[in-house]
């Protein structure tokens, strides 16, 4: 069950719930949900703030049960943090912990005035929009590999109603749009890779595809692919017994004639690393390396169900990388589609061998207007920018800028590293056209590099996702990005 969103103006002393949501700041200032609950309330929040029951820490919340003078049945109370330095991702936050909150409560409903609180250069419509998808975010349960329980479930939010007015309504339908599509890249990403190979998520497209108007779904399979010469991609599916797939859905909500964008995400539906077998401790987080894909497709669903008005085309090439005896190994020299040969020093540099098929392919079937891929491309990125930021590497500076603008409104920010010529050097071979890895130093931007090298004339970025794709440690989920950058690009693409 997923949950519902609303908007509402009532004002929070007088709105019949189980819950009302309000914000205090650190050293006591209130919201003014806040400060108004407080008053008809005889000054009920501002006793716990004396008494030390309430900080107002970012994140913290604690519930007053049967609080008199006001209709609701509870008050959540969050803490908002310092308020000189509240800001966007602080706002994300507290309405993130605020949806933890009540999913512990034994309530099925709740209305939220969080998103009443003023945040520096943002209007009432961005606030709404955050603070759906945070909540949605914070909402989302991976079940689809436990044993069914049969106890019965305990109450489960189910709707949660937003404090704003009706000028916030279409942000907030597209919100509820974009947290679909996130949704749906989490839970394909999610899944264990016995369960989500190249064929299952070829069937996840087709599904979708049949499932919506203006939707269709092509997929390639092994012989289509090597008819046409995807002598790379095919050489990284060649260890493994489940065969790869070409994914391709287009959405054609633009006009006939309009060249469509073109999203292409890497869907490596698990990497060992292949014959450079990758060491055994931290193995199991590479059946997320399929999570460019899901963002990717996620990005598309998010797309569909907002009913954007433009023709956009998004692209998958999936396997699976394994050692084996078929296995592509260390010094093959692979002929790839656009002609150009490849010499492979390293098996695990896989994502960048499967992309550059695809993205010739892409761009020579679709003629797109942008094209734009997402990939768990490198270590290197994750070195050099940790788990907050993705890397973009583009070289034209407009798209550029109207990507990192998309994930600062989104706050799925990325941030950009160079494509210089000074790193091609690099990736020189003295076997073949390019080399598949580009040494020691530099290794988001050699990968992007390659890829540049398949993407001539092209308005072409690339986003490196391995640090943002999902969170670590044993229970780290999915994250569902770049999902909300890219479908907030499609979005302001779409109003121009
Ligand atoms: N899927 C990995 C990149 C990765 C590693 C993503 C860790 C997230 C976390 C990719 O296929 C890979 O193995 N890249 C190699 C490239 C190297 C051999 C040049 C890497 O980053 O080590
Ligand atoms: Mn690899
Ligand atoms: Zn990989």
């Amino acid at each position: 069950m997923t949950l519902q969103f609303s908007l509402g103006n009532t004002a929070a002393t007088t709105v019949d719930t189980p819950c009302i949501v309000v914000g205090v700041y650190e050293q006591g200032a209130l919201s003014s949900a806040a400060e108004a609950v407080d008053l008809a309330s005889d000054g009920l929040i501002r006793q716990q703030i004396e008494s030390g029951d309430i900080t107002g820490k970012a994140g913290s919340s604690s519930v007053l049960f049967a609080p008199p003078g006001i209709s609701a049945k509870r008050v959540l109370v969050v803490g908002l943090g310092v308020q000189k330095s509240f800001d966007g991702a602080r706002f994300q936050k507290v309405n993130h912990e605020a949806a933890r909150a009540l999913g512990r409560l034994p309530l099925s409903t709740a209305v939220s005035y969080l998103s009443e609180v003023d945040v520096p250069g943002r209007d009432a419509a961005w606030r709404v929009r955050v603070a759906a998808l945070a909540s949605d975010f914070a909402a989302y349960r991976y079940t689809a590999t436990f044993k069914p329980r049969d106890k019965p479930k305990p109450a489960e939010l189910a709707t949660l109603t937003f404090a704003a007015g009706d000028e916030a309504q279409a942000a907030l339908e597209q919100a509820i749009a974009i947290a679909e599509g996130v949704r749906f890249a989490r839970e394909l990403a999610n899944l264990p890779p016995n369960i989500c190979n190249p064929a299952y998520i070829a069937a996840q497209a087709q599904a979708f595809a049949d499932q919506h108007d203006k939707v269709s779904c092509k997929v390639l399979d092994e012989t289509q692919m090597s008819e046409l010469g995807f002598g790379s991609l095919l050489a990284v599916a060649r260890g493994s017994a489940n065969k790869p797939r070409l994914i391709a859905l287009e959405y054609k909500g633009g006009n006939d004639g309009d060249k469509p964008y073109a999203f292409v995400g890497k869907g490596v539906t698990f990497d060992s690393g292949g014959l450079s077998l990758k060491p055994g401790p931290g193995m199991e987080d590479m059946k997320f390396d399929m999570g460019g894909a899901a963002g990717v497709m996620g990005a598309f669903v998010a797309a569909v169900k907002m009913g954007l008005k433009l023709n956009l085309v998004c692209v998958v090439p999936s396997v699976e990388n394994m050692p084996g005896g078929d296995s592509y190994r260390p010094s093959d020299v692979l002929t790839s589609l656009s002609g150009l040969t490849i010499e492979v020093l390293n098996t695990d540099a896989e994502g960048r061998l499967i992309l550059c098929d695809a993205l010739t392919w892409t761009a020579k079937t679709f003629q797109p207007h942008t094209l734009i891929d997402a990939a768990t491309l490198t270590g290197a990125c994750v070195i050099a920018l940790g788990k907050h930021a993705s890397g973009l590497m583009s070289k034209h500076d407009d798209l550029a800028a109207e990507l990192l603008a998309a994930g600062e409104e989104t706050l799925d920010r990325a941030w950009r590293l160079p494509l210089w010529d000074d790193y091609q050097v690099q990736l020189e071979s003295g076997f073949a056209d390019v080399a598949n890895i580009g040494g020691k130093t530099a290794g988001a931007i050699t990968a992007g590099c390659f890829l540049s090298r398949f993407t001539d004339g092209q308005r072409w970025a690339h986003l490196d996702i391995a640090g943002t794709a999902w969170e670590d440690g044993r229970k780290g989920l999915a994250t569902g990005r770049p999902v909300a950058l890219l479908a907030q690009w499609l979005l302001s693409r779409s109003e121009k």
